[in-house]
């Protein structure tokens, strides 16, 4: 694939694609996360001190109506990327016309302006139109015709097939590189799945089975082994007829699961012990107990033996891939299951560690134990499509070299 160090830069408008669809206050005033932007910088810079005119494009949230778009504007983003660039940067608060169009012809070479949220082109005149989310052809088109050349970092985005990633790159055949960001992103959620250092165990966690089945069916042929923990977990416990209580469970998955178990014979690891709670409450009474769950009883974290024998499954590891929470990581008293593997990790010095999916990536992040791990995705869905083997429609639109 063409990367941004093929392109000329000097002197020319560069369109990027970022994915700065990070956490913000409800008031639309403040970024609550801005890993996201942090993530963006090195493209940016190296954009900006090539000579280039860094014009962002990026959305925000989903917007389905007129009033969707004030708390979701990318005005404080524009002021956060300012901060962190330690430079000012150009915000205009449209999608298209005029006022577009003029910031960018008066842009001057490293300097950096902020589109509006392309998502404020999926509502016009009060209706749902879903231009930039239904990638409409003139939308891609147009936005292609305001720039010299194309680079596209949002890799949170590319399981998308929207007008500001796949219809600009469309529009600019041989023009549209990769970013920094999606390189390191492909290459290392690419190098785990199709070429891993082995062994190679993925742990899958969080609420659903249905969440996790294609990537299950993905990594069944392609890890050494599979831990399963949170609450996924439970539907698997239905499955080989352990008594759940209250826990949460997947009715309708439970033949999947199944399946799931009889192919993978021995591949797959479920929690051995859990901490059960009386009431999904963080004050709620608990226990920990192996096996089966009695009624009046919930599973909410994986108990202290399943930690040893998921430590003992990963010490050898050479490739480990995270995706999931090991239990309801969010209530203090439920996140020690979470924390104990994210630690472990953290310790697996010859091993490269990956996080993918926002759920994980929030856990790391709150537990403090994102420093120790090797890369940590940025993206949610796109890491679950890539995990799931399936080609993304953003990265496909790249040219090729
Ligand atoms: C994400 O956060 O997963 C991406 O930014 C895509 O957002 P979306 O799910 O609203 O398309």
């Amino acid at each position: 694939k063409l990367t941004v160090e093929d392109l000329p830069l000097s002197g020319k408008k560069v369109l990027m694609r970022v994915d700065f669809n990070v956490p913000i206050s409800d008031d639309g005033t403040k970024v609550e996360d801005d890993n996201r932007i942090v993530a963006a910088l090195p493209t940016i810079k190296y954009v900006i001190e090539h000579g280039g005119k860094a014009i962002l494009f990026s959305h925000l949230g989903r917007i389905k109506k007129e009033e969707d778009k004030p708390a979701k504007s990318l005005k404080a983003v524009a002021e956060r990327l300012s901060e962190l660039l330690d430079k000012p940067v150009k915000f205009v608060p449209v999608t298209e016309g005029k006022e577009l169009e003029d910031a960018i012809n008066e842009l001057k070479d490293g300097e950096v302006l902020l589109v509006q949220n392309t998502r404020y082109e999926d509502v016009k005149d009060g209706e749902y139109v879903k231009r930039e989310s239904g990638n409409d052809p003139e939308l891609g088109k147009y936005w292609a015709s305001l720039g010299d050349v194309y680079v596209n970092d949002a890799f949170g985005t590319a399981h998308r097939k929207h007008a500001s990633n796949v219809g600009i790159a469309t529009n600019m055949p041989g023009k549209a590189a990769a970013g920094f960001l999606m390189e390191k992103e492909i290459k290392f959620l690419g190098d785990a799945v199709d070429n891993p250092q082995r062994p190679f165990v993925a742990i899958l966690g969080g609420a659903k089975v249905s969440d996790k089945i294609g990537v299950i069916d993905n990594l069944l042929d392609k890890a050494d082994k599979i831990i399963i923990g949170g609450g996924m977990a439970y539907t698997f416990y239905a499955a080989k007829g352990i008594k759940t209580g209250d826990s949460l469970v997947e009715k309708d998955k439970i033949d999947v699961a199944k399946k799931i178990l009889d192919k993978a014979g021995d591949k797959i690891v479920l929690p051995i012990d859990n901490v059960v709670a009386d009431k999904f409450d963080n004050d709620a009474n608990t226990k920990v107990v192996e096996g089966d769950v009695d009624d009046g009883w919930m599973a909410l974290d994986i108990g202290p033996k399943s930690v040893e024998e998921f430590k003992n499954v990963l010490k050898d590891a050479k490739t480990v891939v995270w995706n999931g929470p090991m239990g309801v990581f969010e209530k203090p008293n439920f996140a020690k299951g979470t924390l104990e593997v994210g630690k472990f990790l953290g310790t697996l010095n010859d091993a490269t560690t990956i996080v993918g999916g926002g759920d994980s990536t929030a856990a790391v992040k709150q537990l403090g134990v994102a420093d120790q791990l090797t890369h940590i995705s940025t993206g949610g869905g796109a890491s679950l499509t890539y995990l799931e083997g399936k080609a993304l429609p953003g990265i496909a639109a790249i040219s090729e070299k």
